[in-house]
Order: C-alpha cells, then sequence, then structure tokens
C-alpha cells in the first residue's frame, strides 16, 4: 500500500494517537553510513543521485540500520536547478557551488522550467523502486528546498555565513527578487508535485538558512513563496514538514505558511516550540546533533529530555535538531531509535 494511514510517522504528522513516537533523522541517509560510502559513486554526489539503483540503496541502508519510521528520499535540494541546466555543482565537504551566481534581473534569463520526467526522471524512477521495496509501515518522504535557501545558493555563489549577497538583492532589487523567489516555488511545486504523483507520501521543505532573517524580512521576502509550495502540497493531499535552523523567532510565522508539521531545530525547548506554532500543528525534532557524540547515557538523558518537552498531545515526530553529523556513530542513532520507541509519549495510548 502506498500510503498507510496506520504509519505512525504520517499519524503523527496529522497530530492522530500512535502506538510509538516516530523517528527518522535529518540525513540519515549519507556520510555516517560505511555501506553509504560502499555504494556511493566517486565524484559529487549528483553522479550517485542520478542512478536510481544506487539512490534507492542508500534511501534504504539507514531504514535497516536503525529501524527508523520514515524514509528520505536520497537526493539533493539543488537537483531540479541542477537538472534545468542551471551551472551548479555540490563540492564534497563544502557544499553547492553555483558557476555563474545571480546578481541582477539579467541573470533571470538563465533560469528555465522543470520538466519534471524529462529533466529529473532518475528520481522519480527511485522514489518508484522504492515504494515497490519499503514496507507500508514505513513511508517515503520527499523534499525540496524552500525559495529562499535554494535563492541562498544561487545569489551567494556557495555556502555562506551572513548571507550579505542575497540580503542585498532582496532589499536594493525587491523586484527581481520576487521573480527569483517565484520561479524557484514554481520549481519546488512541479518537482514535489512529480515526487507525490511518483509515491511519497509527505513533503518535507527545507528552508534551512530561513534563520538568518529577521522576522519582518522572512515575513516579506520569504515566506509568501513559501507558502504557495505548502499549499500546492496540501491541496495533493500528503502531509508536509517546514524545517529551518535558528528559527525560534520564526516558529509562528513558519506555521502560519500552512505546514503539517514544523521541524525545530535544538535551540528551542520542544514545549515552548508547541506554543509558538500553535495546537493545529504538529512539531519535529529536536536532539542537538552534537549531542550523539557524548556517552550514551548522557545522549540518552537528552533524548528523555526531548520526550519531556514534547509532552503527551498527539503530534511529535522525533528527529534531530539538524541533519547527522558525519562523524557520528551509527551504534549510537540506533539506540537512540529504541528508547524513542520505548519511552516516547506524544499521542501514544491517547
Ligand atoms: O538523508 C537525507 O536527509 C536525504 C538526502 C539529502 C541530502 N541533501 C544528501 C546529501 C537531503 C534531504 C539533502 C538536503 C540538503 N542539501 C539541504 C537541506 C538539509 C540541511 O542540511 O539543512 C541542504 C542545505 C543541502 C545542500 C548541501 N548538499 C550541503 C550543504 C551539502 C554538504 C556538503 C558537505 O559535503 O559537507 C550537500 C551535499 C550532500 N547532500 C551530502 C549528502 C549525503 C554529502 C555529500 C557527499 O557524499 O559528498
Amino acid at each position: 500500500m502506498s500510503d498507510s494511514p496506520t504509519a505512525p510517522f504520517l499519524a503523527a504528522c496529522r497530530r492522530q494517537p500512535v502506538d510509538h513516537t516516530p523517528v527518522w533523522f535529518m540525513r540519515q541517509a549519507g556520510r555516517a553510513l560505511p555501506e553509504y560510502w560502499a555504494t556511493r559513486a566517486p565524484g559529487s554526489i549528483l553522479d550517485t543521485i542520478i542512478q536510481p539503483d544506487l539512490a534507492a540503496e542508500i534511501t534504504l541502508q539507514p531504514i535497516r540500520r536503525y529501524g527508523v519510521d520514515a524514509a528520505i528520499l536520497f537526493s539533493d535540494i539543488v537537483v531540479p536547478i541542477w537538472a534545468t541546466g542551471f551551472g551548479v555543482d555540490i563540492v564534497p565537504g563544502r557544499g553547492p557551488v553555483v558557476e555563474e551566481p545571480v546578481r541582477s534581473a539579467a541573470d533571470l534569463d538563465r533560469l528555465r522550467s522543470l520538466d519534471p520526467e524529462g529533466d529529473t526522471g532518475f528520481v522519480l524512477e527511485t522514489v518508484r523502486i522504492l515504494k515497490r521495496e519499503l514496507p507500508a509501515s514505513v513511508p517515503l518522504i520527499g523534499f525540496a528546498g524552500a525559495p529562499f535557501t535554494v535563492s541562498s545558493y544561487l545569489v551567494e555563489g556557495g555556502p555562506s555565513r551572513d548571507f550579505l549577497k542575497v540580503k542585498t538583492l532582496m532589499h536594493t532589487d525587491p523586484a527581481t527578487w520576487e521573480r527569483l523567489v517565484e520561479h524557484l516555488a514554481q520549481l519546488a511545486i512541479d518537482s514535489v508535485t512529480s515526487q507525490i504523483a511518483a509515491g511519497v507520501d509527505a513533503v518535507q521543505l527545507f528552508d534551512s538558512w530561513a534563520g538568518a532573517l529577521s522576522p519582518a524580512d522572512y515575513e516579506r521576502f520569504a515566506l509568501p513563496a513559501t507558502k504557495r509550495v505548502l499549499d500546492a502540497v496540501s491541496a495533493l493531499g500528503v502531509p508536509s514538514i517546514l524545517f529551518g535552523v535558528g528559527t525560534g523567532e520564526l516558529l509562528g510565522l513558519m506555521s502560519s505558511a500552512g505546514p503539517d508539521v514544523v521541524g525545530v531545530d535544538w535551540r528551542v525547548p520542544l514545549d515552548v516550540a508547541r506554543a509558538r506554532v500553535g495546537g493545529n500543528r504538529a512539531v519535529q525534532g529536536n536532539l542537538d546533533p552534537a549531542a550523539c557524540f557524548a556517552p550514551f547515557d548522557v545522549v540518552a538523558e537528552q533524548t528523555r529530555a526531548v520526550l519531556e518537552c514534547a509532552g503527551t498531545e498527539p503530534g511529535h515526530i522525533f528527529n534531530l535538531g539538524h541533519g547527522v553529523l558525519p562523524e557520528t556513530d551509527p551504534g549510537i542513532l540506533g539506540a537512540v531509535v529504541e528508547l524513542v520507541h520505548a519511552e516516547g509519549r506524544a499521542g501514544v495510548g491517547a
């Protein structure tokens, strides 16, 4: 079955009772696993993403290893823009790097729209393989980058600390900014719509770097395009998750963009986050990924603190506050999954 309503992950997205608290980890498919390195093709990660058999295998590895409650498609947020021929590569240890960044209105002429099957057929084939391989109790999460976060790579030319160029563009040339994020919203909509048609059960929108914006700037420059993408997902009847890092002051606005679930980093306790996002949204998070490097009794204590703050109301998906760090001991993550399954209380037995 492609979307079992009983899968704990999907039930928690919809704030329904669960028999155990579901857990998955952002970046669970990847660098912490030796089997990832054995499977991954040499070179850019894009060379692996375009091979559906390899991408599907890498997606399944953390399911086998950790017993998590959801799979996340092995791909990257820059895949749609890359697939439309905009020069971008993913440099190991660094991240997405853009040959000729967007700096003015003229650069927008180099953007073109996505033909999901023609440009990203490999992603859709990966989804189809996974829907055959995954048990119904383990839904498949598809994803896209939110317009602001993807634009940050396109305008900065690569990863950035201060986001100076992207902020300068939005403040000095708001018309060009708006055209850029509207284009990126449409790209995300076309990508996730095709992923949903191919079988993904939920969609996470990664606005990883939204926390760089003030609430007023987030509301004006990022939220409208983000909301468009979430509206499109929700019109297709699939639950959505909106996640960003350092977004404590943005949680209420992110909630107003309309996701079913708001992803929270480790800086905001989940009881505080629940109050900020409101009672009509689930929350996802939020163990500090760096806490996984402590001895397990400390990790267990921190895991229990997250579960405690999540409370007993339905609507908690356990996750890290950001992605798995590459040097993480996979054994620790497996033990966290067991602990969450044994002790998670949000919506359990409700
Ligand atoms: O397990 C999963 O979460 C699924 C796969 C996934 C990847 N990237 C694979 C990947 C997902 C969901 C992403 C999303 C993504 N990509 C985000 C949002 C998540 C977040 O971390 O906030 C962002 C910001 C990117 C852009 C990106 N791609 C960065 C910053 C990097 C890291 C560069 C590095 O090597 O440190 C990448 C590369 C990347 N994407 C890797 C993986 C497994 C590591 C690459 C490798 O094997 O070379």
